[in-house]
This record gives structure tokens, C-alpha cells and sequence, in this order.
């Protein structure tokens, strides 16, 4: 008799427990001390990123690599039978017909769920329009813990475009099932939206909106800095980068203040305090590896 095994997509963070968010951070350990060669010998994945990227594809393509897989895929959705009018979820449904697993990217805020519905296999959500990017999340948790030997009782400030950037979305999410104090830093226009401030007046986190910088930095241990969107704007909203931090700022801030971006950055972080201890983007985007590893062996239940 066959066991039917439901398979398991990751299109919101909020798919996985507490419990299981755990165990892929410790997996990433595993990973990034060394793996088990061929953990994923013989499995495919099947790269779809209808949206440009840098740190997510070509990491869950390496990950793949180096954990014994292959990948086929594209990163211009302009080369498959989409420019020719074939739907989104017949275009994923034929994908997850030729690999085991897959990782999707779009500029549509719910194209993931639409894919993942497609699929019959397990899906990744890469980032949906401006709507989540749960395995930035894990990479964001694991560089905090890694950081701070814990993620418990930290003061973060989330500064920059908090209403459209997705990687906000994700980590708020997944904090909330922690317990941090969390201090949100934006222009009114780009606030972080109204659902995700009731999930963590539901969950009975701390949290204060502000929209100077310089007021907060006194307090928190981590300042997790966002780009504006400019590609989820209205031609007419204003494109400058609402805040700036630099090196100035650093005078202000506790022993062992660190500094985490998801990136791209474009002018919000001064490129002169990449050489500071606080300066931890680089080291975060380095963790995508090791973590989209334990993510890819996870789903595909070879751990
Ligand atoms: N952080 C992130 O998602 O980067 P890319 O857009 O380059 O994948």
C-alpha cells in the first residue's frame, strides 16, 4: 500500500511552528559546519523567479549544489511560455512535474499560494510582491541567535519601507512568537501595515512606532534596516530613502549593537560602516546558504 505523504510548502512564514523553525535553525547549524555529502543526491530543484534577485536565487541554487542536487530553472520569466498568455498555475503545475522541489519568486503579492496550490510538490516562497519572504526570515532568525546567543529578550528596531518590504512582514511574524521589544521606524505613509500590528497586539508583544532614528538607537541591541520599495510604488510617491544610518549614528548606539539588512541596499546604509563590529548584513547574506541547505533537505525530508 502506498503512503500518501502531504507535502509541505513554505509560502508563509507562519507555515511552520515555533517547534520547526527550531529545527531548521539548528539544521543550519549542522550545515554550516559541515553537512552529509549527497544529502540531496538525485533530487531536482526547479529555480522560478518571475522577479530579479541576487541573494535568493543563486543561494538556493549553490545550497542545492552543494548538497548533492541540480537545478533547472530560469530568472526571466520572459524566456518561458508565460509571454505567451499560459497561466501562472498552469505554468507551475507543468514545473513541479519535472522536479522535486521548488522556489518561486513574483512581484504579485499571492502569487506564491497560487503556485503552491499548483504544485505537487513542495514550494518555497522566494518573496511574493510585497507580501512575505519566509526563508529571509530564517536566514534574519539565524544570524540574530548566531549574533546574540538568543533571540529572547532583545530590543530590535525595524527601520525603513515597512509598509511594502516583504522581509519585514516575514521576521514581525515570526517574532511574534517570541518575546523581543520591538520599536518600528518609518514616514507615516510607509508604517507597517495595520494586520500585522493587531497579529502582535493579539500575541501581547511590546511595541512603539516612531519616526526618528536617532531617538531609538539609545535602546535597542539590533537595528534591522530596510530599503524603500521603489518598484511597489506609485510613479508619483516620493523615491528618497526616508532615513539614512552612518557612521555618525554609531556615537549613539549600546556595546554590541549590530546592524542587520536584508539588502539590496541602496542609499539607507552608509557604506562606511560596513567595516565597523556593528556591520552584520554581509555575515546575514552569507548565512542564506547554510540555511536555504537545512530548508531544502528539510522539505524534501532527507533529514
Ligand atoms: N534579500 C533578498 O531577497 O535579496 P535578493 O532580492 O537579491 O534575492
Amino acid at each position: 500500500m502506498t503512503t500518501y505523504v502531504q507535502k509541505r510548502d513554505l509560502v508563509s512564514i507562519l507555515d511552520l511552528s515555533k517547534e520547526e523553525i527550531e529545527q531548521i535553525l539548528s539544521l543550519s547549524t549542522e550545515m554550516k559546519n559541515g553537512c552529509t555529502p549527497d544529502l540531496c543526491k538525485g533530487d531536482i530543484l526547479a529555480s522560478c523567479f518571475f522577479e530579479p534577485s541576487t541573494r535568493s536565487r543563486l543561494s538556493f541554487e549553490s545550497a542545492m549544489h552543494r548538497l548533492g542536487g541540480s537545478v533547472i530553472g530560469f530568472s526571466d520569466s520572459a524566456t518561458t511560455s508565460t509571454a505567451k498568455g499560459e497561466t501562472l498555475y498552469d505554468t507551475m503545475r507543468i514545473i513541479s512535474s519535472y522536479a522535486d522541489i521548488l522556489v518561486f519568486r513574483h512581484p504579485q503579492d499571492g502569487a506564491a499560494r497560487v503556485a503552491a496550490d499548483a504544485s505537487d510538490k513542495p514550494l518555497i516562497n522566494a518573496g511574493d510582491g510585497a507580501n512575505q519572504h519566509p526563508t529571509q526570515t530564517l536566514i534574519d532568525l539565524f544570524t540574530i541567535r548566531h549574533l546574540f546567543d538568543t533571540i529572547d529578550g532583545l530590543h530590535i528596531a525595524i527601520a525603513g519601507d515597512l509598509k511594502y518590504a516583504r522581509t519585514v512582514h516575514s521576521l514581525v511574524k515570526a517574532l511574534s512568537l517570541y518575546s523581543v521589544r520591538l520599536y518600528f521606524i518609518s514616514p507615516e505613509m510607509l508604517q507597517l501595515p495595520d494586520q500585522n500590528a493587531n497579529e502582535l497586539r493579539k500575541k501581547g508583544l511590546k511595541f512603539s512606532f516612531h519616526e526618528c532614528l536617532t531617538e531609538i538607537l539609545p535602546k535597542v541591541d539590533l537595528l534591522y534596516m530596510t530599503r524603500i520599495q521603489k518598484e511597489r510604488f506609485l510613479p508619483l510617491m516620493p523615491l528618497t530613502a526616508p532615513m539614512v544610518f552612518s557612521r555618525a549614528h554609531l556615537t549613539k548606539v549600546k556595546s554590541g549593537f549590530r546592524i542587520l539588512h536584508p539588502l539590496p541596499r541602496k542609499d539607507e546604509l552608509d557604506p562606511s560602516i560596513d567595516d565597523t563590529p556593528h556591520a552584520a548584513y554581509f555575515q546575514q547574506a552569507a548565512n542564506a546558504l547554510p540555511v536555504r541547505m537545512a530548508i531544502l533537505a528539510s522539505l524534501l525530508g532527507r533529514v
